[in-house]
């Protein structure tokens, strides 16, 4: 079997609901100002005492049953997060212990935004290469834990989630490409640049973001990236059914949905109610379509993600 196929997607949000007319009382802002500069409403926010794992198992389950497999069937776990449970061990082996999961390589990747772009493109060159046959593939984050709740050109825009799929290996695609790029000489258009020392943190443990800046890079960088994904798979704009987008944006979206020629009937947005869940955000995004019909067998959609590193890519699969 020579390509990986998803067989099953999970979605799972906190309960938590934070409105934007919620953060007008937290900092100086309106529901006007979010939804005209960034299409968000309402974003979930994790409960204290709520792990990242924890999101990440609620979703997988959900794709595990979508899947139709048993956990123990799950020969590689892989976590795309940049709000692990902890500095180590991953946050994919305590999802792996919460599973009942015992003895298949567990880990984490760390591309912010992009996150589930890499991992995703990861478990597919696992599976293609014939060592794993079936591979859980998970975005999940909590950026709302590394926010600064005074900062109002951050604050709105993120929110919490996980969102899980149950890569296969399959005789037919399946996912076609992935197309990865990073490049770290623009880390600090958006970080956290604090790290633990002796026992603090050192520097600032909040998202900076010059948020000018990204939103050109982005634009920029997801055309191209799509133009890219397409020439590989010598494919047309026309042909694609779907855009399943990173959803920072509902502008960056539809500068993407612009340069493709696809109408927003073509794409699916989730920002509104989920925020900009990180990793987590193309994975819940997916679910969403396919549990609502809206994806269907045999159509031909792209992936894109961009975030923190820089870091971005995009995966062009066969439903
Ligand atoms: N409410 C009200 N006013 C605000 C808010 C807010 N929440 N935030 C900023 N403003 C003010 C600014 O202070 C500024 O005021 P000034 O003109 O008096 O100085 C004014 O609004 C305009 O600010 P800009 O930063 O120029 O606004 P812009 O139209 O660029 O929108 C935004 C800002 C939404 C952050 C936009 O730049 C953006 O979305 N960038 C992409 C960032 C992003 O998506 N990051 C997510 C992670 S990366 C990724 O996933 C792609």
């Amino acid at each position: 079997m020579s390509y990986s196929r998803i067989t099953g997607t999970g979605g799972y949000l906190p309960e938590k609901v934070l409105t934007n007319h919620d953060l007008e009382k937290i900092v100086e802002t309106s529901d006007q100002w979010i939804v005209e500069r960034t299409g968000i409403r309402e974003r979930r926010i994790a409960a204290d005492g709520e792990a990242t794992s924890d999101l990440a198992l609620h979703a997988s389950l959900r794709a595990i049953e979508a899947a139709a497999i048993r956990p123990e069937q799950i020969d590689l776990i892989i976590v795309a997060t940049t709000t692990p449970d902890q500095i180590f061990p991953s946050t994919a082996c305590f999802l792996q212990q919460k599973l009942g999961v015992h003895g298949c390589p567990a880990f984490d990747v760390q591309a912010v935004c992009s996150g589930f772009i890499y991992a995703l493109a990861t478990a597919d060159q696992f599976i293609r290469g014939g060592q794993y046959h079936c591979v859980l593939v998970v975005g999940a984050d909590m950026l709302s834990r590394m926010l600064d709740w005074h900062d109002r050109a951050t604050c709105v825009l993120f929110g919490d989630g996980a969102g899980a799929v149950v890569v296969q290996a399959s005789d037919t695609p399946g996912i076609l490409s992935s197309h990865l790029h990073a490049d770290g000489n623009y880390h600090s258009w958006l970080e956290v640049p604090g790290q633990i020392e002796s026992g603090g943190i050192r520097g600032n443990p909040y998202i900076v973001m010059e948020g000018g800046t990204v939103f050109k890079f982005a634009v920029n960088a997801l055309g191209a990236v799509v133009d890219e994904a397409l020439a590989a798979n010598r494919m047309d704009k026309s042909e694609l059914d779907w855009l399943v987008p990173h959803q920072a944006n509902l502008r960056i979206i539809q500068g993407t949905a612009k340069k493709l020629k696809m109408g927003m009937d073509q794409v699916v947005v989730t920002l509104d109610k989920h925020g900009n869940t990180s990793a987590a955000s193309i994975p819940l995004a997916l679910d969403v379509a396919v549990r609502d019909g809206r994806i269907k067998d045999g159509q031909t959609i792209l992936l894109e993600g961009i975030g923190g590193g820089f870091a971005w890519g995009a995966v062009l699969l066969q439903w």
